[in-house]
This record gives C-alpha cells, sequence and structure tokens, in this order.
C-alpha cells in the first residue's frame, strides 16, 4: 500500500486554521485515493531526537564519507528511524503555520535530524549534492497571521523559500503551497473568506494529488 505521511507543526488541535485546511485536504484525498495508508506524525507531541554532540559527530563521519560504527552508530538509531519514516512515504503533506517569518522550532529541529548524507543526500565525485528523495510529491499546507503577497512584505517570507530549498536540496522538487493568509489581520470578512478559498483549492488539489 502507498503511504502519505502528514508531518503537523501545528500545536493547536481544533483551534488550527492551518489544520482547518489541511483536514479537508486529507478527506478529499482518502476519498479519491482509497487503496492509500495515511499516518500522521506529529511534532509537537511524538518526541523528535536532540542533536547531541555525540550525534552531531556522527554528522561529521558521515559527511566525511564514512560509515557510523559503535556507540556512534548507537547514538543514531532513533535518527535513523525517523529518516526511515519519511523515507518510507510516498507522497508527504506537510502542515505549519508561520512562525517569527519562517517555521516551528519542533519542524526545524525534525528537518536538522532528518537531512543527513548519505540517507537524504550525497556528494558525487566532482562534489555537487544529489538528492536521495526522488519521484515524490509534497504539499504544504501553511497559514499566516499577516499577508506575504505584496512586493513590500514577500521578503519577510522566510517560510516558503526555505522549504522549498530545503526539501529541494534532498530532492523533493515537486512542491505545492496552499497558504492561508492573512488569519490574524484586515477585516473579519476578508479572514473567513481567504480560509475558506484555501480550504476549497485544498479539496481540489487533493483529488490529483
Ligand atoms: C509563536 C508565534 C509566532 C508567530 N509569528 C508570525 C509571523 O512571523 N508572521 C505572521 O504573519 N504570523 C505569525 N504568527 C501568527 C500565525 O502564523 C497565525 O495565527 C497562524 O494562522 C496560526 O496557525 P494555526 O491557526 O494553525 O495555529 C505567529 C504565531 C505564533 C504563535
Amino acid at each position: 500500500m502507498k503511504k502519505l505521511l502528514h508531518i503537523n507543526a501545528c500545536p493547536r488541535g481544533d483551534e488550527s486554521r492551518t489544520l482547518k485546511v489541511s483536514a479537508a485536504f486529507l478527506s478529499s484525498f482518502k476519498n479519491t485515493h482509497k487503496d492509500w495508508v495515511v499516518e500522521e506524525l506529529n511534532l509537537f507531541r511524538e518526541k523528535i531526537p536532540e542533536l547531541t554532540a555525540r550525534r552531531v559527530d556522527g554528522k561529521y563521519v558521515l559527511m566525511g564519507g564514512k560509515d557510523l560504527f559503535g556507540e556512534l552508530k548507537e547514538s543514531w538509531d532513533e535518527v535513523i528511524a525517523h529518516i526511515d519514516r519519511f523515507k518510507s512515504a510516498d507522497r508527504y503533506l506537510l502542515s505549519t503555520p508561520m512562525w517569527n517569518f519562517s517555521i516551528p522550532y519542533p519542524l526545524k529541529q525534525y528537518i536538522d535530524v532528518i537531512v543527513q548524507p548519505k540517507y537524504l543526500f550525497r556528494y558525487t565525485e566532482t562534489g555537487a549534492v544529489e538528492g536521495l528523495v526522488k519521484g515524490k510529491k509534497m504539499t504544504v499546507i501553511a497559514s499566516r497571521g499577516g499577508d506575504y503577497t505584496s512586493e513590500a512584505y514577500k521578503p519577510y517570507d522566510h517560510q516558503e523559500p526555505y522549504l522549498r530549498t530545503v526539501f529541494g536540496f534532498v530532492g523533493l522538487t515537486d512542491m505545492t503551497f496552499i497558504v492561508a493568509q492573512p488569519m490574524d489581520s484586515g477585516a473579519e470578512e476578508l479572514r473567513k473568506r481567504r480560509l475558506e478559498e484555501a480550504i476549497n483549492q485544498a479539496r481540489e488539489l487533493a483529488t490529483v494529488f
């Protein structure tokens, strides 16, 4: 069975606007992809491994083109488990609010844990980087208090460019963003309309995702 991994970086549960959009996506996805399983990784509930000094040492060993062994390897068990879980999925849904112009810290921690040489990317003989997550798609559902679509505010958006960069780096270049904004500023009516628009977009995209 094929698997959609829903990486959930929203701590507010039922109050979350981001998750309202994601719920519409998932309901539509399940209706149109009966033979798929959906697995959720809740980054605020599940314990994401810390990158301790020893684990960071492991990363430098891998970057040097060597394999992990002994205690260093053991210290990586939880890291590898998360990498395996990520790579076991065929497609990804990432739900995230904008926090301080970027992403919530557990999502950054998760990215720092899984983006590892040899596992998600590798260096070729010429020193170029090759992403190892190939042929997979990701939909990112985000919501923001403000609206970052104007030329004046675009430079403040470090969320979409960062996510495109880091997941593109590991080979995930087929990424679609659905962004509900503004959720906290502007007229109530506008906020409602923008949320509704994002929900409709999500419902539609899920049928062809
Ligand atoms: C810690 C924190 C930081 C935030 N930083 C920003 C920000 O930089 N820009 C912005 O537009 N909204 C910011 N917001 C507002 C959220 O992005 C907005 O309320 C979003 O819709 C929350 O998503 P949720 O309803 O799924 O929790 C922040 C909210 C929190 C809690």
